[in-house]
């Protein structure tokens, strides 16, 4: 079988072909056009996501088929995004998949854009396949699920306030670092001495019992507000930043990787997978390495390519449904939030 899929939530307008059967899967191409254009003001413009994904989904669409050397009669599913993420953006791919396939005379299948980075890993990754633990961390959603088998997906933690994502865009803004501010902070982190501050970790007790509610759940606001204290306080930012970038990601990271633990152990899972753009971060992944060793766990993390928005691990998730016979009908709409289909498990 053969999908091609494409992801327009956001500000990425992506197109990708993948084809194979169960978990063989080979990916045929994937063009990724990202809009740099919101580095001006700081943040994703929504209209002005809309509008690009509009000048850009037809060439970007046909230089995937080109790249997998292949026309639309060699296709069998369209698959799109259709939520969550910014309306207007999403629009712009679900019109264009519905006219595609209504064209073409194809399936149309519209993906939940959470459970399309959950596959993204295991494109190149053969073993990323469930049963697992699952971390996804990206600039809107930070969710922590046990994975037993492809399609069932159980909610054990969230966010309570920011994306992990988010909180390094908002840390980033207040060390005068560009947008988006992972990377930037993780580069600057990389110079900083660790000891000189110290922030708490959220939601980290250790007295906290499987039972509890806060026990998997994560929380960065109070973070973000330590490091505005660490900011305002400082008598020569130039030469504390990357301190306070160090001793941000390392709080991050400490909550990100003990609450994985903990689910891990929950759960007696051996593999973790972890998806979305803040899993680009080599001290995130090197840290969960270190302690899922511990339960002799293998960590599996996507290249940037696939952690970040892409096509490819909309249509990896596609073509598991379509071979379930999965299909959407010509009323399927765009929606800014949708829960992943899944429901809160117990520890
Ligand atoms: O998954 P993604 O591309 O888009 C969403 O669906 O949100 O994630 C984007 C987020 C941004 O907040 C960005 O700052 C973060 O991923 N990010 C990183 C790194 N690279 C991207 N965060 C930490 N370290 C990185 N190296
Ligand atoms: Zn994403």
């Amino acid at each position: 079988m053969r999908v091609l899929a494409l992801e327009t939530s956001c500000d990425e307008t992506s197109a990708s072909v993948v084809e194979g059967m169960g978990d063989t899967v080979v990916l045929r191409s994937l063009v990724i056009l990202s809009q740099d254009i919101h580095r001006v003001f700081g943040g994703v413009v929504p209209e002005i996501a809309s509008r690009a994904h509009l000048t850009a989904v037809v060439p970007v669409v046909r230089r995937a088929l080109q790249d997998a050397e292949c026309t639309l009669d060699d296709i069998d599913t369209i698959a799109v995004t259709h939520a969550p993420g910014l309306v207007g953006a999403l629009l712009v791919g679900v019109s264009y998949a519905k006219g595609l396939a209504l064209g073409a005379g194809k399936r149309l299948l519209g993906v939940h854009h959470m459970e399309g980075h959950l596959f993204a890993t295991s494109l190149e990754s053969p073993d990323a396949v469930p049963p697992f633990t699952a971390l996804l961390v990206s600039g809107g959603h930070t969710l922590l699920l046990d994975v037993p088998a492809w399609g069932t997906y159980r909610l054990l933690g969230a966010t309570r306030d920011d994306a992990a994502g988010e909180a390094f865009d908002k840390v980033a803004k207040l060390l005068g670092l560009p947008y988006p501010g992972g990377r930037p902070i993780e580069r600057l982190a990389a110079t900083g001495d660790p000891s000189r501050f110290r922030f708490t970790r959220p939601m980290l007790r250790r007295d906290q019992q499987p039972g509890d509610a806060d026990y998997f759940d994560v929380s960065f606001s109070g973070l973000k507000t330590a490091v505005l204290h660490a900011v305002r306080g400082s008598a020569d930012l130039a030469a504390d930043a990357p301190h306070i970038a160090r001793a941000f990601q390392d709080a991050l990271v400490d909550t990100l990787v003990e609450k994985t633990y903990r689910a891990a152990r929950a759960h007696a899972r051996t593999r973790v997978v972890l998806g979305g753009g803040v899993s680009c971060n080599r001290a995130l992944v090197q840290a969960m390495q270190r302690r899922l060793g511990d339960l002799e766990a293998q960590v599996f993390a996507p290249s940037t390519r696939l952690a970040t928005d892409n096509a490819a691990m909309i249509a990896r998730a596609a073509l598991y449904h379509a071979e379930r016979g999965a299909a959407s009908d010509w009323t399927l709409d765009a929606h800014a939030a949708m829960p992943l289909p899944t429901h809160r498990g117990a520890a």
